[in-house]
């Protein structure tokens, strides 16, 4: 009897330790921080990025997105904590040990060197044949429908052509993990739809791991598995597209993720109470307590509630965006199928309360 459940238990433990090998993170970032001089690019970042995911990364412009790469990369060196990839520190090792492809966001190609010797050259570092690197990266051209002519130097190229130069380079260099820094901003805006389409596509495909700087949220949303947003050097949240639309745990999120207004109240008698006195919905803050309200622009139903005025209307196709200032002074931002007229009564259909932060609300929202 013994014997017999001795086996399975040993049995049992080596597939868990198996398991554990499959389920090993591809990509950890371990309390790293990084000072220049009193700079605090990044502080106590922790990010783990699964083996085979696409992970966005967004925040304003100096919040320590590109920094938070070049860490990954091993252009610069954390002030305080670990790198790992596959469980292993990485902190230290050359950048072309870390098998990292990287596009830089000022693109950084060689200069001297044509378009095509600039993508084969992770290819002929790793000794592969010039042919097999010349079909490769023709044949990478060729699916992401790129134009570049590759026979010439960065020099004559196009921003957006050196733009795919750049992403040919890292793709084509066999890293499996891609570090790409705002690799669509200099590409034509239709066409970088396609070809963050294709990043997917290609990163999934082959199995690799990305980490994608951007500063167009739309951009993050439609390509990305999971995104983090970052500010002042920290990453306030992690989540899937949806998971940060619809539960932002912070105005700031609510803010950069996707469209949202912000109204200001008070929490009285357990309800959400806003100036004029209008009544939005439970609160479970303490009594007394400033909050802080941010509602999504299709949370907002016309036709009853807080008399307001519409001050501004976009077409957009199917919807109308409409900009309504309440009567208690507040602005909004509503969407509708329908035409509105001028004078208008709103109402909040699901909205999301947050604690008024202590700094207060434009201090909760501005980047850095
Ligand atoms: N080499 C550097 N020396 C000094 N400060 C730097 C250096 N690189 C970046 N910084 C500062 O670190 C902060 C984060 O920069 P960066 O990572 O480039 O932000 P992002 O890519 O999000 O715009 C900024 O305040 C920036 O000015
Ligand atoms: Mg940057």
């Amino acid at each position: 009897m013994r014997m017999y459940w001795y086996i399975p238990t040993s049995m049992l433990l080596s597939i868990l330790r198996f398991w554990r090998l499959l389920e090993m993170p591809r990509l950890e970032l371990c309390d790293v921080s990084k000072y220049y001089g009193r700079i605090k690019a990044l502080e106590k970042v922790n990010l783990t990025v699964e083996d085979g995911e696409y992970l966005a990364v967004i925040g304003p412009s100096g919040c320590g997105k590109s920094t938070m790469l070049k860490v990954i990369a091993g252009i610069v060196e954390p002030t305080r904590g670990d790198v790992r990839v596959d469980g292993r520190s990485i902190v230290g090792l050359p950048p072309e040990d870390r098998g990292v492809g990287f596009i830089f966001q000022n693109l950084a190609l060689f200069p001297h060197m044509t378009g095509l010797e600039n993508s084969m050259y992770g290819l002929l570092t790793r000794e592969t044949a010039t042919d097999e690197a010349l079909n490769m990266v023709r044949k990478l051209r060729m699916e992401f429908g790129f134009r570049a002519r590759l026979s010439r130097l960065p020099g004559e190229l196009s921003m957006g052509e050196q733009q795919e130069v750049a992403i040919l380079r890292a793709v084509a260099s066999g890293a499996k993990i891609m570090l790409l820094d705002e690799p669509l901003s200099s590409i034509d805006a239709k066409v970088a739809v396609e070809v963050r389409r294709k990043l997917r596509e290609v990163v999934k495909s082959k199995g690799l791991t990305a980490l994608h700087v951007t500063h167009n949220q739309e951009e993050a949303m439609s390509v990305a598995d999971r995104i983090a947003v970052m500010r002042k050097g920290r990453i306030l949240q992690v989540g899937k597209p949806e998971e940060l639309y619809y539960k932002p745990r912070s105005p700031f999120v609510m803010a950069f993720v996707g469209d949202a207004s912000f109204l200001t109240g008070t929490c009285r008698g357990g309800r959400a109470v806003v100036r004029g006195g209008y009544d939005l919905g439970p609160c479970d803050m303490p009594e007394g307590e400033l909050i802080v309200i941010g509602v999504r622009p299709e949370s907002i139903v016309f036709g009853r509630g807080i008399p307001g005025k519409v001050r501004l209307r976009s077409y957009l196709g199917s919807l109308i965006r409409y900009e309504v200032e309440l009567e208690n002074g507040d602005i909004v931002t509503a969407v509708s199928e329908e035409e509105q007229g001028e004078n208008v009564k709103v109402w909040f259909e699901k909205y999301k309360v947050f604690k008024y932060p202590r700094e207060g609300l434009t201090e909760a929202l501005s980047p850095g």
